[in-house]
């Protein structure tokens, strides 16, 4: 068993927050309400509020949308935010990155109540999570955890290289990896697109977590033998064997590589599916902390 089946561990945690809200119901609790915040014509994002708002439907959480034009100004998104901080009925929200140019993200994310961002986004949870205080983690490092959590990986004293620095999901995962918890203790280095030697970097990894989006980039030469390989990149390649007329794939060349790890992520199918179960299951949290 070589792959690490992301869309088979997303399901069993929707499942499992399926049932938490079945039980909420029974004991007369509020349904958990996740909120998405969109602005613009984003195609990929708005293809990620959708599958969120799926999920939402699949466990039985209420769901709402608000999406505003790329012409809205920072201070009108800002006073939406407000309305929704204030909402009583939202439980959780998240406003789906990037936004326009012309939005500060850092004003926008400051202003997302603590205790309804469940993206763990806004500075104060950001803080939380580097001090390893407990709060919402954000969700695409989170379904990683999870993963390495459900497939029993001890990362302890291993060297695990995160490519990526991205607020989203190379510094958090970076962070969380190295910190004195189960599933960390991890001996962690951040490589980035000014790292120098980064193949001599990938040959000394026990695991590679990467998070840059360019299309199989990482080859069958630059892994280690026995390695683990956590994908985080999901991009568009022309495929004209494809009716679509492309393919997903992830930021690693998966069939060259295949032989050579112990574990590897697929794309899609590996990460992606863990990033909406987790943020639900941060909506859940935000839900009954409200009981
Ligand atoms: N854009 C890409 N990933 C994410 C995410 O995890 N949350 C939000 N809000 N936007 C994103």
């Amino acid at each position: 068993m070589k792959i690490i089946d992301g869309k088979k561990v997303s399901n069993e945690v929707l499942d499992e927050i399926k049932l938490a809200v079945q039980n909420r119901k029974k004991l007369n609790l509020k349904i958990p309400h996740l909120a998405a915040v969109l602005v613009g014509d984003d195609g990929p994002s708005q293809t990620y509020v959708n599958s969120k708002i799926r999920a939402c439907e699949r466990v039985g959480f209420e769901s709402s949308l608000f999406q505003f034009d790329k012409s809205i100004t920072e201070y009108e998104l800002i006073s939406e935010i407000e309305k929704i901080n204030v909402n009583d009925d939202i439980d959780g929200f998240i406003v789906q990155l990037p936004l326009p140019k012309g939005i500060n993200q850092e004003n926008i994310l400051n202003k997302v109540l603590p205790k309804k961002d469940v993206d763990g986004f806004n500075p104060i949870n950001y803080g939380k999570m580097a001090l390893g205080i407990e709060t919402f983690l954000p969700a695409t490092p989170a379904g990683i955890i999870e993963l390495i959590k459900r497939y029993s990986i001890d990362l302890k004293g291993k060297k695990c290289l995160v490519i990526g620095r991205s607020q989203i999901v190379g510094r958090p995962i970076s962070i969380l990896l190295s910190q004195n918890k189960i599933f960390g203790n991890a001996t962690v280095t951040v490589a980035h697109s000014r790292s120098n030697n980064l193949k001599e970097i990938c040959l000394d990894s026990d695991m590679i977590i990467s998070a840059i989006g360019i299309p199989e980039f990482i080859k069958k030469d630059m892994i280690k033998p026995g390695s683990i390989i956590i994908d985080v990149g999901i991009c568009r390649v022309k495929d004209d064997n494809s009716l679509k007329g492309y393919r997903i794939v992830g930021d690693v060349d998966f069939e060259s590589v295949y032989d050579k790890v112990s574990l590897i992520t697929p794309v899609p199918g590996g990460v992606g599916p863990m990033t909406i179960s987790m943020l639900l299951k941060n909506t859940l949290r935000a839900s009954s902390l409200n009981d």
